[in-house]
Protein backbone atom coordinates (compact mmCIF):
# COMPACT_ATOMS: atom_id res chain seq x y z
CA UNK A 1 0.00 0.00 0.00
CA UNK A 2 0.95 3.29 -0.39
CA UNK A 3 -0.32 5.63 2.50
CA UNK A 4 2.36 6.36 4.87
CA UNK A 5 -0.08 7.64 7.47
CA UNK A 6 -1.76 3.54 6.67
CA UNK A 7 -0.37 1.21 9.43
CA UNK A 8 -0.33 -1.74 7.58
CA UNK A 9 2.03 -0.21 5.25
CA UNK A 10 4.43 -1.18 7.79
CA UNK A 11 8.08 0.55 9.06
CA UNK A 12 9.28 -0.25 5.49
CA UNK A 13 7.52 2.04 3.14
CA UNK A 14 8.36 4.89 6.10
CA UNK A 15 12.08 4.29 4.96
CA UNK A 16 11.38 4.57 1.56
CA UNK A 17 11.45 7.44 -1.42
CA UNK A 18 8.72 9.83 -1.72
CA UNK A 19 6.84 8.28 -4.67
CA UNK A 20 7.45 11.82 -6.44
CA UNK A 21 11.26 12.24 -5.98
CA UNK A 22 11.30 8.66 -7.42
CA UNK A 23 9.00 9.06 -10.59
CA UNK A 24 11.03 12.74 -11.19
CA UNK A 25 14.21 10.46 -11.02
CA UNK A 26 13.24 7.71 -13.56
CA UNK A 27 12.14 10.73 -16.07
CA UNK A 28 8.50 11.41 -15.63
CA UNK A 29 9.24 15.15 -15.26
CA UNK A 30 9.65 17.87 -12.94
CA UNK A 31 8.57 17.15 -9.34
CA UNK A 32 5.81 19.21 -9.93
CA UNK A 33 4.93 17.06 -12.89
CA UNK A 34 5.13 14.18 -11.02
CA UNK A 35 2.96 14.96 -8.40
CA UNK A 36 0.32 16.21 -10.84
CA UNK A 37 0.31 12.45 -12.14
CA UNK A 38 -0.11 11.06 -8.46
CA UNK A 39 -3.27 13.25 -7.68
CA UNK A 40 -4.13 12.28 -11.78
CA UNK A 41 -4.87 8.78 -9.81
CA UNK A 42 -2.41 7.78 -12.54
CA UNK A 43 0.43 5.96 -10.96
CA UNK A 44 -0.08 2.76 -8.42
CA UNK A 45 2.05 1.16 -6.03
CA UNK A 46 1.67 -2.10 -5.51
CA UNK A 47 -1.67 -1.87 -7.57
CA UNK A 48 -3.28 0.74 -5.37
CA UNK A 49 -3.90 4.29 -6.40
CA UNK A 50 -0.68 5.68 -4.86
CA UNK A 51 -1.70 9.06 -2.59
CA UNK A 52 0.82 12.59 -2.92
CA UNK A 53 3.46 11.44 -0.09
CA UNK A 54 3.43 8.01 0.07
CA UNK A 55 6.77 6.59 0.12
CA UNK A 56 7.96 3.61 -1.72
CA UNK A 57 11.14 1.07 -1.93
CA UNK A 58 12.06 0.64 -5.14
CA UNK A 59 13.36 -2.73 -4.67
CA UNK A 60 10.46 -4.12 -3.30
CA UNK A 61 7.39 -1.99 -4.41
CA UNK A 62 5.83 -2.44 -7.95
CA UNK A 63 5.12 1.17 -9.47
CA UNK A 64 2.59 1.70 -12.36
CA UNK A 65 2.09 5.14 -14.46
CA UNK A 66 -0.44 4.68 -17.00
CA UNK A 67 -0.34 1.12 -16.11
CA UNK A 68 3.64 0.63 -17.17
CA UNK A 69 5.69 -0.73 -14.35
CA UNK A 70 8.66 2.07 -13.83
CA UNK A 71 12.05 1.32 -14.26
CA UNK A 72 14.68 0.41 -11.36
CA UNK A 73 16.55 3.63 -11.83
CA UNK A 74 18.08 5.51 -15.03
CA UNK A 75 21.09 5.37 -13.29
CA UNK A 76 21.98 2.04 -13.33
CA UNK A 77 22.55 -0.73 -15.70
CA UNK A 78 22.97 -4.07 -15.31
CA UNK A 79 23.87 -6.50 -18.20
CA UNK A 80 23.91 -10.38 -17.74
CA UNK A 81 27.02 -11.60 -20.06
CA UNK A 82 27.35 -15.41 -21.02
CA UNK A 83 31.65 -15.31 -20.95
CA UNK A 84 33.26 -17.55 -22.99
CA UNK A 85 37.01 -19.26 -22.29
CA UNK A 86 39.59 -16.91 -22.72
CA UNK A 87 38.58 -13.59 -22.21
CA UNK A 88 39.76 -11.95 -18.39
CA UNK A 89 37.33 -10.42 -15.95
CA UNK A 90 39.69 -7.16 -15.42
CA UNK A 91 38.98 -3.55 -16.40
CA UNK A 92 42.52 -3.97 -18.55
CA UNK A 93 45.03 -7.24 -18.96
CA UNK A 94 48.65 -6.47 -19.12
CA UNK A 95 48.88 -9.21 -21.54
CA UNK A 96 46.93 -7.94 -24.19
CA UNK A 97 44.04 -10.37 -23.72
CA UNK A 98 40.52 -9.51 -24.28
CA UNK A 99 38.61 -8.50 -21.28
CA UNK A 100 34.85 -8.78 -20.62
CA UNK A 101 34.03 -5.08 -20.73
CA UNK A 102 35.50 -5.50 -24.29
CA UNK A 103 31.80 -7.64 -24.85
CA UNK A 104 29.51 -5.16 -23.38
CA UNK A 105 28.55 -1.83 -23.77
CA UNK A 106 31.37 1.15 -23.09
CA UNK A 107 28.98 3.64 -21.53
CA UNK A 108 27.66 3.96 -18.68
CA UNK A 109 30.81 2.52 -17.16
CA UNK A 110 30.46 -1.28 -16.05
CA UNK A 111 31.96 -2.96 -13.50
CA UNK A 112 32.05 -6.96 -12.94
CA UNK A 113 30.32 -8.54 -10.22
CA UNK A 114 32.98 -10.85 -8.74
CA UNK A 115 34.78 -12.49 -11.12
CA UNK A 116 35.35 -15.82 -13.04
CA UNK A 117 38.72 -17.11 -14.34
CA UNK A 118 40.18 -16.78 -17.58
CA UNK A 119 38.93 -20.08 -18.73
CA UNK A 120 35.73 -20.16 -16.71
CA UNK A 121 32.89 -19.77 -18.91
CA UNK A 122 29.52 -18.73 -18.00
CA UNK A 123 27.06 -16.02 -16.74
CA UNK A 124 28.70 -12.71 -14.97
CA UNK A 125 26.88 -9.96 -14.46
CA UNK A 126 27.85 -6.23 -14.77
CA UNK A 127 26.62 -3.10 -13.70
CA UNK A 128 27.37 -0.06 -11.88
CA UNK A 129 25.26 -0.28 -9.06
CA UNK A 130 27.84 -0.36 -6.89
CA UNK A 131 25.56 -1.49 -3.65
CA UNK A 132 24.19 -4.59 -5.29
CA UNK A 133 27.77 -5.31 -6.49
CA UNK A 134 28.76 -5.29 -2.87
CA UNK A 135 25.63 -6.96 -1.47
CA UNK A 136 26.16 -10.02 -4.49
CA UNK A 137 29.90 -10.61 -3.35
CA UNK A 138 30.68 -10.01 -0.24
CA UNK A 139 30.92 -13.83 1.29
CA UNK A 140 28.43 -12.06 4.41
CA UNK A 141 25.81 -12.31 2.48
CA UNK A 142 26.05 -16.06 1.26
CA UNK A 143 24.81 -15.68 -2.37
CA UNK A 144 24.29 -19.25 -4.26
CA UNK A 145 26.40 -19.77 -7.38
CA UNK A 146 25.99 -22.91 -9.37
CA UNK A 147 28.71 -24.36 -11.53
CA UNK A 148 28.88 -27.28 -14.16
CA UNK A 149 32.18 -28.98 -13.69
CA UNK A 150 33.14 -31.16 -16.44
CA UNK A 151 36.06 -33.32 -14.73
CA UNK A 152 38.57 -35.78 -14.93
CA UNK A 153 37.64 -39.36 -14.11
CA UNK A 154 34.38 -40.70 -12.13
CA UNK A 155 33.48 -38.58 -8.66
CA UNK A 156 32.88 -41.57 -6.55
CA UNK A 157 30.45 -40.93 -3.73
CA UNK A 158 33.42 -40.81 -1.12
CA UNK A 159 34.67 -37.46 -3.52
CA UNK A 160 31.16 -36.20 -3.79
CA UNK A 161 30.78 -36.36 -0.04
CA UNK A 162 33.97 -34.65 0.84
CA UNK A 163 32.70 -31.67 -1.91
CA UNK A 164 29.32 -31.50 0.32
CA UNK A 165 30.56 -31.72 3.49
CA UNK A 166 33.71 -29.26 3.17
CA UNK A 167 37.38 -30.17 1.78
CA UNK A 168 40.94 -28.77 3.38
CA UNK A 169 42.33 -26.19 1.02
CA UNK A 170 45.10 -24.16 1.40
CA UNK A 171 43.50 -21.17 2.93
CA UNK A 172 40.64 -23.34 4.85
CA UNK A 173 38.29 -25.61 5.06
CA UNK A 174 35.08 -24.71 2.51
CA UNK A 175 31.32 -24.61 3.86
CA UNK A 176 29.24 -27.04 3.16
CA UNK A 177 28.35 -27.03 -0.88
CA UNK A 178 25.81 -28.38 -2.56
CA UNK A 179 26.94 -31.59 -5.28
CA UNK A 180 25.27 -33.48 -7.64
CA UNK A 181 26.70 -35.61 -10.51
CA UNK A 182 23.70 -35.49 -13.32
CA UNK A 183 26.24 -37.94 -15.30
CA UNK A 184 29.76 -39.53 -15.35
CA UNK A 185 32.67 -36.82 -14.83
CA UNK A 186 29.83 -34.13 -14.46
CA UNK A 187 29.42 -32.09 -11.27
CA UNK A 188 27.04 -30.01 -10.85
CA UNK A 189 27.82 -27.51 -7.37
CA UNK A 190 26.23 -24.82 -5.62
CA UNK A 191 28.71 -22.58 -3.27
CA UNK A 192 28.08 -19.53 -1.74
CA UNK A 193 31.94 -18.67 -0.84
CA UNK A 194 33.59 -17.18 -4.07
CA UNK A 195 37.43 -17.89 -3.30
CA UNK A 196 39.57 -17.90 -5.85
CA UNK A 197 39.91 -20.71 -7.90
CA UNK A 198 37.14 -22.09 -5.85
CA UNK A 199 36.09 -24.97 -7.76
CA UNK A 200 38.64 -25.77 -9.67
CA UNK A 201 40.56 -26.16 -6.05
CA UNK A 202 37.65 -28.12 -4.46
CA UNK A 203 37.83 -30.57 -7.57
CA UNK A 204 41.72 -30.62 -7.50
CA UNK A 205 41.27 -31.64 -3.93
CA UNK A 206 39.52 -34.80 -4.41
CA UNK A 207 41.78 -35.69 -7.16
CA UNK A 208 39.44 -34.47 -10.21
CA UNK A 209 40.72 -31.63 -11.83
CA UNK A 210 38.68 -29.78 -13.81
CA UNK A 211 38.33 -29.71 -17.34
CA UNK A 212 35.94 -27.03 -18.10
CA UNK A 213 33.98 -25.06 -15.57
CA UNK A 214 30.56 -23.24 -16.39
CA UNK A 215 28.46 -20.79 -14.14
CA UNK A 216 25.01 -21.37 -14.50
CA UNK A 217 23.77 -19.56 -11.82
CA UNK A 218 24.04 -16.44 -9.90
CA UNK A 219 21.83 -16.23 -6.84
CA UNK A 220 18.03 -16.50 -8.73
CA UNK A 221 19.34 -15.29 -11.96
CA UNK A 222 20.24 -17.92 -14.94
CA UNK A 223 19.41 -17.96 -18.94
CA UNK A 224 20.41 -21.38 -20.99
CA UNK A 225 19.81 -19.22 -24.09
CA UNK A 226 22.48 -17.05 -23.86
CA UNK A 227 25.05 -17.69 -26.71
CA UNK A 228 28.63 -17.29 -25.46
CA UNK A 229 30.45 -13.82 -25.81
CA UNK A 230 26.72 -12.64 -25.81
CA UNK A 231 24.95 -10.20 -23.24
CA UNK A 232 21.65 -8.64 -22.43
CA UNK A 233 20.14 -6.36 -20.03
CA UNK A 234 18.41 -7.62 -17.38
CA UNK A 235 14.49 -7.08 -17.21
CA UNK A 236 13.22 -5.46 -14.12
CA UNK A 237 11.60 -8.07 -12.46
CA UNK A 238 15.16 -10.05 -12.52
CA UNK A 239 17.00 -6.73 -10.83
CA UNK A 240 13.60 -6.97 -8.38
CA UNK A 241 13.97 -10.46 -7.70
CA UNK A 242 17.93 -10.26 -7.22
CA UNK A 243 17.47 -7.36 -4.62
CA UNK A 244 15.43 -9.70 -2.24
CA UNK A 245 17.91 -12.09 -2.62
CA UNK A 246 20.87 -10.43 -1.47
CA UNK A 247 18.57 -8.33 1.01
CA UNK A 248 18.39 -4.68 1.73
CA UNK A 249 22.10 -4.06 3.23
CA UNK A 250 22.25 -6.24 6.12
CA UNK A 251 25.04 -9.12 6.41
CA UNK A 252 23.77 -12.65 7.22
CA UNK A 253 24.36 -13.02 10.51
N1 LIG B 1 35.55 -21.31 -9.15
C1 LIG B 1 36.62 -21.42 -9.93
O1 LIG B 1 37.47 -22.29 -9.71
N2 LIG B 1 36.77 -20.57 -10.96
C2 LIG B 1 35.86 -19.63 -11.24
O2 LIG B 1 36.04 -18.89 -12.20
C3 LIG B 1 34.74 -19.51 -10.42
C4 LIG B 1 34.60 -20.37 -9.38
Amino acid sequence: MSDPDDSSSGDRLKEGERLQKVLARCGFGSRRVCEDLIEDERVRVNGHIAILGARVDTAADVVTVDGTEIGISPDFVYYLLNKPAGVVTTATDTHDRPTVLQLVPTEPRVHPVGRLDMDTEGLLLLTNDGSLTHRITHPSFGVEKEYLAQVSGTPGRGAIRRLRDGVELDDGITAPARVASPSPGLLRLVIHEGRNRQVRRMCDAVGHPVQRLVRTRIASLSDSTLAPGKWRELTTAEVRQLERDVGSGSPRA
